[in-house]
Parts: C-alpha cells; structure tokens; sequence
C-alpha cells in the first residue's frame, strides 16, 4: 500500500510503498483509508518535532485526523461490520501499573506520559490506503457524513474542552452552570484563533446558544471569517487589538477558549477573563518560550477573581460520539457550515503542495486515499 511517511531527523516527509497492515487478533478490524485531514501537529512532525517512532522503525507514517470504510473485521468483533463508515481514534493506553485513567480506558488522561499516540508518537498514523486495529478505538458515523467525517478528530478535542470547562465550572458549584444542557445559553465566550479548532470550538458554542467572539489575525474578507459571522459570530481584529487590550475593548468574558498555539498570545488572553472565569488552553505552544509578564496581576486577578486556567489535549470516546453528534447537527442548522470548513482536498502525490503551500482562504486541508 501506499503511505507518507516522515523520518524526522531528516526533516522528510515520503511518499512510500509499504506491506498492507493484517488482521492479527479476534478483535481487530481493517479499513480502507477515505480521507485524512492534516492539522499543524503534522508539520511539525514532519519539521523534527513532537514525532516518535516506532519501536525499532526509521520512518514513522503520519496522519491521525482519518475517516474510512471498514473492509474485514476479526472473528470477534460485534460493534462494527464491513460497510461501516468509521472514524479512529488517536491515542493509545499505556501499561503503567498506577495509570488509573488507561486502565480505566481514559488514555486521554495518561498519567505516566507512556501513552501512545497514532501517527504521533511512537504508533504508525492513518495517512495510507489500509489502517488495522481493534475495534475499541473505532467510532461508527451515519454515512451521510461520508462529505465531512474527517472532522471528527478535532471536534472532538473541541468537546472535550467545553465539557471540561462545564463540569469544572458546575462542580465549584457555580449555580448558572448547573445545568450542562442550558448553561451556555447567553454566556460571553471567547474564542482566540479561528483555525479548524477554533472555528469547530465557535460552531459548537453556538449550538449551544453562546454569544461568541472570535479573535484571529487575518483580514475580515478571509474565508474562516466570513464563516465565523455566518454562525453569528463577532469578530476582533487582531491586527488592530492586542490580546492584553481585548477587556478594554470588549469587556470580559465567562470563557475563553485559546486554539492559537502561541505562548505571547496565549498568555495575555487571561486578561480578558470575568470574575469565576474559566479559559481552556488547546494550542501547543512552543516549549522553552521566555517572556516577560505581569505575574503579579494575572495571579492577583486569578485569586481575586474566583478564575480557573486549564490545559487539554487529545479526547476519549465520549466526547468522539458527541463530535459525530454536533457535527451532524452543525452541517444542518449552519447551511452545511462542516462541509465547508474542508476547504481542500489533495491527492496523496501532492503533499509537497498540501503541506508546504498555504492561502488565507485555506481552513481543513485532507487527503483523499479512496472512495
Ligand atoms: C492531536 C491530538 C494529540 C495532540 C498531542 C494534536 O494535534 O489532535 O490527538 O493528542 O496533538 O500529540
């Protein structure tokens, strides 16, 4: 089969030849590769960073953003059938004795930093034509999102976030939070960067009757703005307002959500946090960023404030079955608003051109690997 690979010492992404993966165990199921998006953990994958290979490997394949059609399913498997439109997901448990969240089959939550993740670190991807694995890490989608199941693997790093935010916000006993299903109705939300995540993050805000604003760099007739004020939302400039200034003109907000994933952004964006605030941070900054802050007034702000700062990454099953939900009823209430966040589609040939040229106009780039 065909499949891209990337040997990040080199800093080399190839289109290789490789053995089709097998059905090894009962459990297992394997799938035709349709369509994988790619997001910014790919280029630096591909650029030397954040990539591990597998155990004993040189190259690692890419990809973990996949929707595909199951082909063949392990003698035991009951949940899924060959037909199925599915997606996959990422990460992969450890086996640490003391890791209540992967025993407990949360490896999302991984306490010894030994998980896995698919196409990530240290586990093949999905940028192939043929995936194989056990049935547990697969979620069936209706086929009429065949046009934009792709989506789900960001999506569903979106609804973990703002069912975090909730939870969080609701156990402190916050009492306009009480309720999961109405709390978000009218509260003031923020989101900072309107890329896929962010965009996702407003759309799924908006279902839930939240004021949304959006903070990004790009010009007004950019096509992620025009789609961020067709679901209603209003858009900051962040070429005329700096994040530290947002209050001042904005006043503050109930919650914010960073999907920008630069530390000097990030960081001054608390400033526009309301009293019992709470700001969810999905961007993976830089490491080693050094700045000068105000230390002092964002930790007499927090205190005073009642505020709650929290980081999240990757997803579990749970909030996959809610992404497959609220994308379904995104793409209907929004005028088909999840179809057209996938702005291009590539060949597997072209990936000099997918993942090294860009347009302002570009939201969710995908591979196309079968139909
Ligand atoms: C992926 C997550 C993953 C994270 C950290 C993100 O780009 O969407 O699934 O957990 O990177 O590797």
């Amino acid at each position: 089969m065909k499949a891209l690979s990337i040997i990040p010492s080199q800093k080399t992404i190839l289109l290789t030849e490789r053995e089709d993966p097998q059905i090894q165990g009962p459990y297992e199921v394997k799938v035709k590769t349709l369509e994988v998006g790619i997001c910014g953990t790919d280029r630096e994958e591909i650029m030397g960073t954040h990539a591990e290979l597998p155990l004993g490997e040189k190259e690692l394949i890419i990809g973990h953003e996949m929707m595909a059609l199951v082909i063949e399913t392990g003698s035991n498997v009951s949940t899924i059938k060959p037909g199925d439109l599915v997606v996959a997901t990422v990460r992969r448990p450890c086996d640490h004795p003391e890791c209540y969240s992967c025993k407990g089959g949360h490896p999302d939550t991984c306490s010894s930093g030994l998980y896995l993740e698919r196409g990530i670190k240290g586990l093949h991807g999905f940028q192939a034509q043929f995936v194989v694995d056990h049935e547990m890490f697969f979620v069936k989608l209706p086929q009429s999102m065949r046009s934009y199941g792709v989506l789900c693997e960001p999506a569903a790093i979106v609804e973990k976030a703002i069912d975090s935010a909730i939870e969080i916000q609701s156990c402190r006993g916050l009492p306009d939070w009480d309720d999961p299903s109405t709390c978000l109705r009218g509260k003031k939300t923020l989101v900072a960067g309107l890329g896929s995540i962010g965009l996702l993050t407003a759309i799924i805000l908006r279902l839930h009757g939240a004021d949304v604003w959006g903070y990004d760099i790009v010009s007004q007739d950019a096509l992620r703005i025009q789609l961020f004020k067709e679901i209603g939302g209003s858009y900051i400039d962040g070429k005329k307002i700096t994040p530290s200034n947002i209050a001042s003109h904005y006043e503050s907000f109930d919650l914010i959500v960073e999907a920008v994933g630069v530390a000097s952004v990030t960081i001054n964006l608390i400033s526009a946090l309301g009293p019992n605030g709470i700001c969810a941070m999905t961007g993976v900054t830089e490491a080693n960023r050094m700045l000068e802050i105000n230390v002092g007034s964002l930790i007499y702000n927090l205190v005073l404030n009642n505020q709650v700062i929290f980081g999240t990454v990757n997803a579990g099953k749970k909030h996959w079955k809610r992404a497959v939900r609220d994308l379904e009823k995104a793409n209907t209430v929004f005028n088909r608003i999840a179809e057209r966040l996938i702005t291009h589609r590539f060949s597997p040939h072209e990936f000099q051109r997918a993942f090294f040229e860009s347009s302002e106009d570009e939201i969710k780039k995908v591979f196309v690997w079968g139909e």
